[in-house]
């Protein structure tokens, strides 16, 4: 029996906030017959919270398991075989939802499994809903701007470039700090030297009910942070 293809949708779900989801991501994940999120158990998962209220019961949702580390993917991390798995969905004619935290094309698994399906499934249609970033989100709750009039922001996932923090922050303008949690001790040591710590803020899981924010950065180093948090720079 020969199926017509369906779309894959890679849907930004934004920060936290089920009210911050577009509306287009809202009618994507009403037309979803199948919902992947990057959570190890199907109905566990920080993407799966936020659209959890939307959920019907005969909606499908699985659990992507994707490995959460660092460094170029090897093949373990999962990206493809979460792409053939959309692909399979798809080419039964079944609508599906991939979800990624945030802006799928900032830092977002959205964007690699996108990039994965484009390659082992070119025949089938693909399509992105932006979402809002985690560092809007905190831009917004803390009142500061990301960016204005000639300044240049800088986003930077902090587990990367731990031995280049002094380097970013003296290039000047602001910083958002992506996997901030892991590199906490060596940016609150350089923020110290440079005098910038009151012009820094920590925010942890922006949005949630556990939401934390630290306005004086090195409050942080006293508690366990998850890996749902940032650093703003201005
Ligand atoms: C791989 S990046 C994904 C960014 C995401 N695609 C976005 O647009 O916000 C993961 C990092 O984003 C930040 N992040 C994501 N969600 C967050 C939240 N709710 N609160 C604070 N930081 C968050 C953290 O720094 C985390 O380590």
């Amino acid at each position: 029996m020969s199926f017509e293809l369906a779309t894959v949708y890679v849907v930004g779900v934004g920060p936290g906030e089920t009210d911050l989801l577009t509306l287009r991501a809202v009618k994507v994940l009403e037309r979803s017959e199948v919902i992947f999120h990057p959570g190890p158990r199907d109905d566990t998962g920080f993407a799966l919270g936020v659209v959890a209220p939307l959920l019907r019961p005969n909606q499908v949702v699985r659990g992507a398991s994707l490995a959460m580390r660092r460094g170029p993917d090897d093949g373990t991390v999962g990206y493809e075989r979460v792409a053939q798995l959309l692909a399979h969905e798809a080419r039964q004619g079944r609508t599906v939802a991939f979800l990624t935290e945030g802006d799928p094309m900032l830092f977002g698994s959205g964007s690699y499994v996108a990039e994965r399906l484009r390659s082992v499934a070119p025949d089938v249609p693909v399509e992105i809903v932006p979402g809002v970033s985690a560092s809007s989100s905190a831009a917004a709750r803390l009142g500061w701007p990301l960016a204005q009039k000639d300044e240049i922001l800088t986003i930077c996932p902090g587990t990367y470039h731990p031995d280049e923090i002094g380097e970013i922050l003296d290039r000047g303008g602001p910083v958002c700090w992506f996997k901030a949690a892991a590199v906490l001790p060596q940016l609150v040591e350089e923020l110290r030297r440079r005098g910038r710590l009151d012009h820094a803020a920590l925010v942890e899981r922006v949005g949630h009910p556990n939401e934390r924010i630290f306005l004086d950065v090195s409050d942080a180093l006293k508690v366990n942070l998850s890996y749902f948090s940032l650093v703003l720079v201005r």
